[in-house]
């Protein structure tokens, strides 16, 4: 990675992010919460919640270390000295845009600062205490801590033996779904769920894109809710009217523009991918294999002490999720960070058991549906 703002590590940086848990109450309670914070809520209390040590490789949150892509990047710049008004009609620039290049009409598509916030509109418009919320296990948290805010009921079921949704299952276990919850390629086993099967399990669709992986563009926060104009405005109305900074629809439009940039980073991330599973196969390490930015790794131990001996060598790995206890989440990240968490990871498994590492451990943590918020988070309230 070249410059990185989430490497710096002063101390009273590091401090930052449980200051920044004082609004985190509050948004546990009604706001929407996204993979930074899940990624974050994951880590011990005394591991740097952000920015990060010096040269840290950050696979911890599926963010794509490339960052913008080169056209996008130009036009930041080049937008930058007219940021200073608003300049509202680009974010509907950007819909009409994405909408002319799939050939659907603008109606149909509402930009949005990232694809959490339409996912946990989506979750709060259409389940309720008398429709529930239906994903898979494991899957993306966060709406399930939408559906929580909805007042509906939470119906988790297993993977196939493919790692696909399992569609039948979904529609079997809630006769009272206001909402399924499909996430292709699957956050976080990087699994694919077929077409048909999308098409078994629902009529109505909104697909919800994001700017913030393979276009690099996480923090500049863009994405898009896609479907029949009646969902859509739906979904939308829960933002109401307001528009998206400049620099992040610059970027996303000239990233749509470019007729490279989807392929060539999925053929790098393809790429360091199959490094990344050679060398796991040829260690002996047991992986689910993906086709995305992530992929499980079972460690075959409890993954906090895998995930804090990794910081501990300044390499970040991210979550587990409850259902399966031995998995940790990996980001493949450039070719050299995932050499640096190749080294890392041998060291720790080389050890008998990471639990004798001297990083200190979370004093308290709390579960909420499944994922661990730390207290001193809640103690700021
Ligand atoms: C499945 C899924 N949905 C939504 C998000 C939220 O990302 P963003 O709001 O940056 O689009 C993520 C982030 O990792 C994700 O994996």
């Amino acid at each position: 990675m070249e410059s990185d703002s989430r490497c710096n590590g002063s101390a009273a940086s590091r401090r930052s992010f449980l200051q920044l848990g004082v609004g985190v109450p509050a948004a546990l309670a009604s706001g929407i919460l996204g993979e930074p914070f899940f990624a974050a809520a994951a880590r011990a209390a005394s591991l740097p919640h952000g920015p990060f040590p010096k040269d840290a490789v950050i696979i911890d949150a599926n963010e794509n270390p490339l960052g913008p892509c080169s056209v996008a990047r130009e036009a930041i710049a080049e937008i930058t000295g007219d940021s200073g008004r608003y300049s509202y009609w680009l974010t509907e620039d950007l819909g009409k845009r994405f909408a002319e290049q799939q050939g659907l009409t603008p109606e149909y598509v509402r930009a949005f600062p990232g694809s959490g916030e339409p996912l946990h509109f989506s979750v709060l418009s259409f389940t309720s205490a008398s429709r529930s919320y239906v994903t898979a296990d494991p899957g993306y948290e966060a709406g399930m801590h939408a559906a929580k805010i909805s007042g509906a009921r939470v119906v988790k079921t297993p993977l196939t033996a493919s790692h696909a949704h399992d569609v039948k299952a979904m529609l079997g276990a809630a006769p009272d779904a206001g909402l399924f919850y499909v996430c292709t390629p699957n956050n976080p086993t990087g699994t694919l769920t077929p077409h048909a099967d999308i098409e078994y399990l629902v009529k109505d669709v909104i697909v919800l894109r994001t700017f913030s992986k393979i276009y690099g563009m996480a923090g500049l926060r863009c994405g898009l809710a896609i479907g029949r104009p009646d969902l859509v405005a739906k979904v939308a109305s829960f933002s109401g009217w307001n528009s998206l900074p400049v620099t992040a629809v610059a970027a996303a439009l000239t990233s749509l523009d470019d007729a490279t940039v989807v392929s060539e980073r999925k053929r790098i991330n393809a790429a360091v991918r199959s490094e990344t599973f050679a060398w796991l196969d040829k260690n002996g390490y047991s992986y689910i294999p993906s086709v995305s930015n992530c992929f499980m790794l079972d460690t075959k131990r409890p993954t906090k002490e895998i995930i804090d001996a990794m910081a501990a060598r300044n390499v970040f790995i991210g979550r587990a999720w409850p259902v399966w206890p031995t998995h940790v989440r990996i980001t493949v990240g450039t070719k050299s960070e995932m050499e640096k968490f190749q080294a890392a990871f041998h060291e720790v498994m080389q050890t008998k058991s990471a639990r004798t590492m001297s990083v200190p451990t979370r004093s308290v943590a709390t579960n909420l549906d499944g994922w661990r918020v730390p207290i001193a988070l809640s103690e700021n309230s």
